[in-house]
């Protein structure tokens, strides 16, 4: 799960994900990080940390962390948050043998209303619920499909 800053957006992804992995008994490797790096070595955002809290997910062993140059190679799927973060993944982080791995997260549910994830950063809760709301079916759908593998 990739976003920008690696602590609102991708760490939502990540713990929702996660969730429903554990729950189906599944086990499949589940990480996520940030094109850039300002947070690195950070907690989640407060916001996101609280709205999984309320859904009965913890994510507080989650430290931000950087897109490194071997993470195409450890992981079979690259979500993107939103186009911007798809395009650096493809410009600055993957080789183009592996492109194929990179998705824009929401496009794997049809019934997403929008294609983009929108960063709430410099927003208030409200949006890190919505957030929430966006991720939570498309992980659903994610999960399934691993499930039925
Ligand atoms: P994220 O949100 O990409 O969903 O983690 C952001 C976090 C930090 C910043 C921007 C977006 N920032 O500019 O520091």
């Amino acid at each position: 799960m990739v976003c920008l800053g690696n602590i609102c957006r991708s760490p939502m992804a990540h713990g929702i994900l996660l969730q429903k992995i554990t729950e189906r008994n599944l086990h499949v490797e589940i990480d996520s990080a940030g094109t850039a790096g300002y947070h690195e070595g950070e907690l989640s955002d407060e916001r996101t940390l609280a709205e999984l809290h309320k859904n009965g997910i913890d994510l507080r062993f989650k430290k931000a962390r950087k897109v490194q140059p071997d993470d195409w190679q450890r992981f079979d799927i690259i979500y993107a948050m939103d186009r911007q973060n798809h395009r650096d993944l493809i410009q600055y982080f993957i080789p183009e043998e592996a492109h194929y791995k990179v998705k824009l997260i929401l496009s794997e549910w049809d019934g997403a209303a929008t294609k983009e994830v929108p960063d709430p950063y410099y927003r208030d809760q409200r949006d890190f619920e919505n957030v929430f709301s966006l991720l939570e079916p498309v992980c659903e759908e994610i999960a399934s499909r691993l499930d039925s593998k």
